[in-house]
């Protein structure tokens, strides 16, 4: 047996399959490998970028958990036919973690919102039936998502915010709702962001890194494309804001992971 005592590190939320990494996302993936981010969950968007996370996906089995859904700004006129893409998907893929992205966007636009409640909405309850977690988005719809979530409280969904910025006051919230992580990304090492400040009542219990790369990129990369391998800088940042060990955010926040995802 060897050992090592390289820190391993989970990213819940990335894009690596984005345009954006046409050129080199083998590369991307394997540089995140060797910075120690050996596995990686890749939400899906719409259908898309579906053929594309599943083909990247295909390639790292044991690195590269693909998810299943519809973004909320990706609802539009046909949101209807998406979902039952989505169903039908859902029945052939045996290798899905996750329900998500979903959610709702009203800082995108409010055209689709009612749409965009009832996707999501759908997407819950799907999840709750194949016993997988939500990845959710949510951008100016703190309320309108809560209210779903109480809506669907019996099936006892469970999941992660990513991205998550709010109060703590919304943290809390967000914990009596039932089994819910935060995720959290590059924003933590901006600047002025509340959440550094957040994120020091949030227990390391609750907390996923993420990147979501190509966007939100952390210092010191800040205003590059985002990539997997930058997500120790997030946990780094974490341990400063908290007072605790890189390792230490690292070994929880895996398991975490690990629990929510089952990988
Ligand atoms: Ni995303």
């Amino acid at each position: 047996m060897i050992y090592h005592c390289m820190m391993e590190f989970i990213d819940t939320h990335t894009h690596l399959y984005d345009e954006q990494f046409r050129d080199d996302a083998e590369a991307a993936v394997e540089r995140a490998v060797d910075a120690g981010v050996t596995r990686m969950i890749f939400p899906d968007i719409d259908s898309s970028t579906r053929d594309a996370m599943n083909s990247l996906a295909a390639k790292y089995p044991g690195n590269i958990f693909p998810c299943l859904g519809l973004h909320p700004t990706s609802v539009d006129s046909r949101w209807k036919e998406a979902l039952e893409e989505i169903s039908e998907a859902a029945d052939k893929a045996g290798n899905i973690r996750a329900i998500g992205e979903t959610g709702m966007d009203c800082y995108w636009s409010k055209e689709f919102v009612r749409e965009q409640e009832e996707a999501f909405e759908w997407q819950v309850r799907l999840a709750c039936r194949l016993g997988l977690p939500v990845i959710i988005h949510s951008r100016e719809a703190t309320e309108l998502i809560i209210g779903v979530l109480e809506r669907c409280r019996q099936l006892a969904p469970r999941g992660v915010f990513h991205a998550f910025t709010g109060s703590r006051e919304t943290f809390e919230r967000i914990s009596r709702l039932g089994d819910w992580y935060v995720g959290i990304g590059g924003v933590v090492t901006f600047k002025k962001a509340s959440i550094a400040e957040t994120i020091k009542h949030i227990p390391l219990e609750r907390i996923l890194l993420e990147t979501d790369s190509p966007y939100l990129t952390p210092v010191p990369h800040r205003g590059e494309r985002n990539e997997s391998s930058y997500l120790p800088y997030i946990a780094g940042k974490i341990a400063e804001q908290k007072g605790i060990s890189i390792e230490e955010v690292a070994l929880q926040t895996t398991e975490n992971a690990v629990r929510l995802f089952q990988i």
